[in-house]
């Protein structure tokens, strides 16, 4: 199969679809690689890596989709992209459907086979090409939170770690998933006492098998938040509610029972946030400050590390880029299940019924 991997060129984007190792175990493979020259720069591999391990890297992005059977990205296609794509043509990406129209009509016309990493769907429920994504934005939080808590950036001006003779900072995780677990790791490791709720019993007995002594699980509920968030320096928001919005366990009122300087890094911002001052940000211009609390919500948290975040998300979908160029797409989502369920659109036809539920259409089950 012949593979193409563009650069990604929505705003701010620096990740790529593909690493050399990537490209080395293709060409090993037998198959074609294509690699948009420059696509790899934003996460520090250049023509000459791609090239050392056998991909040929072509000028233009154009050239990129007109020559290749599928195309391995990281983001949804922007409008620039949509005439790009070819009839038949296999594009594995994240699509994010069910929150663009225009996106879902575009590759309906295209008649290309869009197949999400967001759904593709592991037996247990868990969605192995997300939660990658989640780690790095878990680890990432305590970083931005220990920073947020300095006071030149108007934090309480404490140290997560303590020195001898003065306490640890405390952090709040709120729910105790990929991105809770992750985050109280990190405060753990540097020192931190910490808290971390979760309504579901089996997360916090793992995190209490799991973690030391200093991380104390207790259950969530709005009485244990209002007597948390009375003595934490930093609070970190990793909730989810599948499919739906994060429910606001941080009310406005909350607010004023907190420390001036407390941080919040509020990760569930993608899925409207656990906060109910919670509202997107960017890189360029991270918190904001509601009732002297700062409030750091940026929406894309892995974009600042796109080196790691980039290897992190390649490692597992190369063994599905591999499936699909060995074998085509149909025997692959074909033998592997969890592969299938990442069939979006195929050739025209929304096969993921929850997209099409979405903009209230009538899907047509594979
Ligand atoms: N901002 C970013 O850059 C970024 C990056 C990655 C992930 N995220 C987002 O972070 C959020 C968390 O992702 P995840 O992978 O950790 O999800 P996850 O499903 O692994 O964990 C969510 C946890 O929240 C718990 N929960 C549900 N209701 C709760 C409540 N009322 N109180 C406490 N806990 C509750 C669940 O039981 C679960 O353990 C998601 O919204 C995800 O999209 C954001």
């Amino acid at each position: 199969m012949i593979v193409g991997v563009p650069k990604e060129i929505k705003n701010n984007e620096s990740r790529v679809g593909m690493t050399p190792a990537g490209v080395f175990e293709l060409v090993k493979n037998s198959h074609t690689v294509y690699v948009q020259s420059g696509a790899g720069e934003g996460s520090g591999f250049f023509n000459h890596d791609y090239q050392r391990a056998g991909a040929t890297i072509l000028d233009t992005i154009g050239q990129v989709y007109a020559m290749s059977d599928m195309i391995v990205k990281v983001k949804e296609p922007i409008a620039e992209e949509y005439a790009l794509i070819q009839k038949g043509q296999i594009v594995f990406t994240y699509f994010h459907f069910a929150s663009s129209e225009a996106l879902t009509k575009a590759m309906i016309e295209s008649k290309s086979i869009c197949i999400a990493y967001e759904t593709v769907e592991d037996e247990d429920g868990t969605l192995p090409l997300l939660t990658p994504m989640s780690e790095v934005a878990g680890r990432m939080a305590i970083q931005q939170g220990a920073k947020y808590l300095e006071k030149p950036v108007k934090g309480r001006g404490v140290l997560l770690g303590g020195v001898p003779g003065v306490a640890p900072g405390r952090v709040l995780v709120l729910g105790a998933g990929v991105v809770g677990i992750q985050a109280a790791k990190m405060a753990a490791g540097l020192g931190a006492h910490v808290t971390i709720l979760d309504v579901n019993m089996k997360r916090l007995r793992h995190v209490n098998d799991i973690m030391p002594p200093h991380v104390v699980t207790e259950f969530s509920n709005e009485f244990n938040i209002r007597k948390h968030i009375k003595t934490h320096d930093l609070i970190i928001g990793g909730v989810l509610l599948k499919g739906a919005k994060a429910p606001n366990l941080i009310t406005r009122d909350m607010l004023k029972d907190m420390r001036p300087g407390t941080v919040i890094v509020d990760v569930a911002v993608d899925q409207g946030g656990c906060v109910e001052t919670t509202r997107p940000t960017t890189h360029e211009n991270p918190t904001y400050i509601v009732d002297d609390v700062v409030h750091y919500c940026v929406a894309n948290m892995p974009g600042a590390v796109p080196y790691t975040s980039t290897v992190a998300l390649t490692n597992v979908t190369l063994p599905y880029v591999l499936k699909l160029a060995n074998t085509g797409w149909r025997t692959a989502c074909k033998l592997d299940k969890s592969l299938g369920k990442g069939l979006n659109i195929v050739e025209g036809d929304i096969v993921y019924k929850e997209i099409a539920k979405a903009f209230q259409w009538e899907p047509v089950l594979a």
